[in-house]
């Protein structure tokens, strides 16, 4: 499973890169809203998190309301640069707005997915991606892993071959929490969790492993001044 970010924060982007493992970046409005960001500065911002992670897939949230407006801010953005992907809000607009930019093979990615049913018109407009999100299901007590392993499930039911630029969907694990969250997601095959930076963080942190260290750094103290 490969891991993306989940911010517009250009530092906390910078410094997941520098890891080494980082596969790509998923922005939204809310995300972009928390960097300080203004409306005039948006499309720019978009292409300095594209420009920092060349190469890597970077999904720029559209907030246009119909196809056509849709269509015509998700040709903008991908014009930005050639790894930016478009993310679109599922909805009867966005299936259109999607299908229409893949045929002028612009990736898609299909956010606020909640059920599989959802994810299955995503991909047979031409979604490149699908993010189904699991930690909003637990906000109201029901099972996000169980709900995004329906959706990893039925999408692997088939080929998608001929519905989008890459002939392929794949399942980005949205709305992640939790380490736990990454766990169930990698242990059902999902594609990709795209994950906060503090999560992330929670991610490679262990006590044992911490413990471990200071255990042998202060053995090694004793080597040297043996
Ligand atoms: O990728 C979607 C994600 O940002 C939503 O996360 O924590 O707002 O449910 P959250």
């Amino acid at each position: 499973m490969k891991f993306f970010i989940d911010t517009a924060d250009l530092d906390e982007i910078a410094e997941a890169k520098s890891w080494g493992c980082l596969a790509g970046v998923t922005t939204n409005p809310s995300l972009y809203m928390k960097t300080g960001g203004k409306l005039a500065d948006f499309e720019g911002h978009m292409l300095k998190i594209a420009e920092l992670c060349e190469g890597l897939p970077v999904s720029a949230e559209s907030t246009a309301t119909t196809a056509e407006g849709m269509v015509e801010e998700g040709r903008r953005l991908a014009a930005l640069a050639p790894n930016i992907v478009v993310k679109l809000p599922v909805c009867a607009e966005a299936l259109a707005a999607t299908h229409q930019l893949a045929s002028e093979d612009i990736r898609v990615n299909m956010t606020l997915v909640f059920s599989p049913t959802q994810a299955l018109l995503a991909a047979n407009a031409g979604a490149r991606y699908i993010s189904p999100f699991v930690g909003r299901f637990d906000d109201i007590a029901e099972d996000g892993i169980q709900q995004l392993a329906n959706v990893v499930a039925c999408l692997g039911n088939y080929d998608w071959s001929g519905k989008n630029v890459d002939d392929r969907v794949e399942v980005i694990t949205a709305s992640v929490r939790t380490p736990n969250h990454v766990t169930q997601a990698a242990l059902l095959g999902a594609d990709i969790a795209t994950v906060p930076f503090a999560a992330l963080k929670k991610c490679l942190a262990h006590p044992l492993t911490e413990r471990g260290l200071a255990q042998f750094e202060a053995d090694w103290e004793k080597v040297k001044n043996a």
